[in-house]
């Protein structure tokens, strides 16, 4: 059979939506100029927790332009169905306005519906809201956990004894939040008992299922639309509450409503990644091989639902090691539930570990590379199944070379450059690689062009641009010639925009509709007695740029254009699919990689600058290589962040999040990255999905952290167990 020619998988292309981004022409959520729509602005709870006494809405109902005040007080039973699916965890979920409790700070208490937004807003500051107040319960090292969920092999306890060499570490992890540009928004219109929204979400279908459990309509009836998410990193993986409250105002007022969160309330009406208190106890040989290993992490959630990821999972499988135990504990406390963020789980368990393995390394005076080196396991420990594919040796090594790892001094404080103590880190990153079922619909038209459809997200990764590589490719069309429609929950159902498995699933779909739309088209010539390919066998026809040909004799064949107008068709069309891994529990599959830190860290005055940093990475195969840079330069950021900046500040007295904002909320600005590279060793994952690819979006950010933080104790010979790692921490 004659492979596809791949001229657009694998080639550096711009973003195929660029010119529609940068011209203002790229519709988010909010601007969605639905005729007829009014503005909904929330009004939040200002205790942490307790219960409404009074919910005074004369003010706001007698303002200019203000249509409806909707609370608990006049607010009609929704149904909330069960629901199980659409990312929601085990518990009860948030009922918007079905009783006076409150349940956190910021909890929406009443929405003031207006014609404007001014007025909406100028409503809302009139409701006068009373309280029964108790004091909340936020703070994750006071409050009680719930029962452990465990991970054990062998016996941790015992090897920890034996061991010649023990650590007892005790790490401390902040709170963040996904900040994304685009607020989180919905416009919600109803035509009848058929509700469409236009939501900022990472899953259209997860939000049709949720919209229509808690209105009690058949799925059908409700429809989901995002083209455009303007960042997400998970803040967009599960229907929240502001979402159902924009749809019911439009329900209350007969108009089409517009709900805007603003930043401020994103940090309480959307999730976070949650706070750790996490204590590592390892042990090792002299040599530094591991022995044993015992986790404590103690993790918050909300106080009415379980919010669980997989922190636990580098622990189990990076190391070869015989003895771990785990105890995975959730703290519900009085907040909203956290969600996933970037590198979700494996990010936070990664600085532990990773950070600890720098510490065994300095204790035994062995590189910290070769210490990883020593603990390299031949298969997966956690499960003793083959990896498919497992380069981090290579990332180490190609990583050590080009990031000039020789150049670390292996004693801290050994480098300083007047003021300035510098220093280098390396750390280890991985994430496990997904997929889900998914479905495409594939429709070559009569013109030689193609229109591919699905319900996936693109919240900034490039999925429209990597779709179309792989679309174009498989129909043997130019990049011009396809067009990738995605934010529509009418379209194809695909999972969650998250975990790094769009391009695995959506990309699967992709392929096989195009395959076999490709197949159909090369089969009508091979019948067809009119056509030049009359008579060949099908195996041996390619498609390129939009004709059909064997290779090698391009004389002999005809465009898709051709073969359709010959035989009177106006379009082919198919519906791909891909149905999850094929083999699931043959192999473990992982996305690795090694990333390298140099940090200066003013000698007086702690404040630590990131010189530059490299991740080497082994993600499987990379089809589109300019988004998959910046996929890695948005993770090192994104872990710059994590590292040295980004921290939710609660006041425990009322529950309050205190910094609210970008400005008291660090982020990365320009001046905090340096420059940053990016390597990968691209080749396929045959074991991974029919594309080969390990998935990319999460891995870039696991191992940045304790690269910088291993890079602080090389420069300073200070090691900080708190993230974000502040100035006043190394004073
Ligand atoms: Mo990613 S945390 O699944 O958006």
């Amino acid at each position: 059979m004659s492979p596809q020619p791949q001229a657009a998988v694998g080639a550096p292309l711009s973003r195929v939506d660029g010119r529609l981004k940068v011209t203002g022409k790229a519709v988010y959520a909010a601007e969605h100029d639905i005729e007829g729509a009014v503005h909904a602005v929330l009004v939040d709870a200002s205790i942490g927790r307790g219960r409404i006494t009074s919910l005074d809405t004369a003010a706001a109902e007698k303002a200019a332009g203000v249509l409806r005040v909707i609370s608990h007080r006049n607010a009609p039973k929704l149904p909330y169905r069960d629901n199980a699916g659409s990312n929601n965890p085990p518990g009860h979920r948030l009922r918007v306005f079905q009783d006076d409790r409150v349940l956190f700070h910021g909890q929406p208490v009443a929405v003031v519906v207006a014609t404007t937004l001014e007025a909406a807003q100028h409503g809302a500051s009139l409701v006068e809201v009373r309280y029964d107040g108790e004091q909340p319960s936020t703070d994750l090292t006071e409050a009680e956990p719930g029962e452990p969920a465990n991970y054990a092999r062998g016996d941790a306890e015992a090897g920890l004894r034996s061991a010649a060499v023990r650590l007892d570490l005790t790490y401390q992890l902040a709170r963040n939040h996904h900040n994304p540009m685009e607020p989180h928004a919905t416009v919600a219109r109803w035509d009848g008992n058929k509700l469409t929204v236009w939501d900022k979400t990472q899953w259209v279908m997860g939000t049709r299922d949720e919209l229509s459990a808690v209105f009690g309509l058949p799925a059908e009836s409700v429809r989901v639309i995002n083209p455009f998410v303007g960042g997400g990193f998970g803040s967009g993986l599960r229907c929240w509450p502001h979402t159902v409250v924009a749809a019911l105002a439009a329900r209350e007022t007969g108009r089409p409503a517009m709900l805007v969160l603003s930043r401020r309330q994103m940090y309480f009406g959307t999730g976070f990644r949650p706070s750790y208190a996490y204590r590592l106890r390892l042990g090792s040989d002299r040599r530094g091989r591991l022995n044993a290993a015992i986790h404590d992490m103690d993790a918050e959630t909300s106080s009415y639902e379980t919010f669980v990821e997989a922190t636990g999972a580098p622990g189990q499988m990076l190391y070869s090691m015989p003895n771990v135990s785990q105890a995975y504990r959730q703290v519900p406390l009085d907040v909203n539930t956290p969600i996933w963020m970037r590198g979700p789980g494996f990010a936070t368990g990664s600085f532990v570990i990773e950070s600890a393995m720098d510490e065994l390394a300095h204790e035994l005076g062995i590189d910290p590379i070769e210490l990883r080196l020593r603990n390299e396991p031949d298969e997966d420990p956690s499960n003793d199944l083959p990896f498919s594919t497992r380069r981090l040796r290579e990332c180490y090594t190609v990583g050590a070379r080009e990031f000039g790892w020789h150049r670390r001094s292996p004693r801290p404080r050994g480098r300083r450059e007047g003021d300035w103590l510098i220093g280098m880190g390396m750390a280890a990153g991985v994430y496990h690689s997904g997929s889900n079922a998914a479905e495409a619909r594939v429709r070559l038209d009569a013109d030689g062009t193609a229109l591919v459809e699905t319900a996936a997200s693109d919240m900034g990764p490039g999925t429209y641009t990597s779709q179309t590589q792989v679309a174009a490719d498989a129909l043997g069309l130019t990049v011009r010639s396809v067009t990738f429609r995605l934010g529509d929950s009418l379209y194809p159902p695909t999972p969650p925009h998250g975990g790094s498995q769009t391009m695995a699933s959506v990309g699967s779909a992709v392929l096989d509709g195009c395959d076999k739309v490709r197949r159909q088209a090369v089969k009508l010539a091979v019948e067809d007695r009119g056509s030049p390919l009359y008579g060949v066998a099908a195996d041996d026809v390619v498609v390129r740029n939009g004709r059909l040909h064997v290779p090698g004799n391009p004389a002999r064949g005809e465009t898709y254009k051709s073969l359709l107008a010959r035989n009177n068709r106006s379009h082919l069309e198919v519906r791909g699919s891909y149905g999850g891994p094929s083999r699931p529990g043959r192999h473990s599959i992982s996305a690795y990689n090694a990333t390298f830190a140099e940090v200066a860290v003013d000698a007086t005055l702690g404040l630590v600058r990131v010189r530059r940093m490299l991740g080497v990475y082994d993600a499987g195969r990379v089809i589109s290589p300019k988004l998959a840079d910046s996929q890695a330069i948005g993770g090192m950021v994104g872990g710059i962040g994590q590292a040295l900046l980004e921290h939710t500040v609660t006041d425990h007295r009322d529950g309050r999040i205190v910094n609210a904002n970008l400005a008291d909320y660090l982020v990365p600005v320009n001046a905090d990255v340096p420059d940053v590279e990016a390597i990968y060793l691209n080749g396929e994952d045959h074991e991974a999905d029919p594309l080969g690819v390990k998935g990319l979006g999460e891995v870039v950010l696991v191992g940045v952290a304790p690269a910088i933080a291993n890079a602080v104790f090389n420069a300073t010979g200070r090691r900080i167990r708190e993230l974000p790692i502040t100035a006043e921490a190394l004073l």
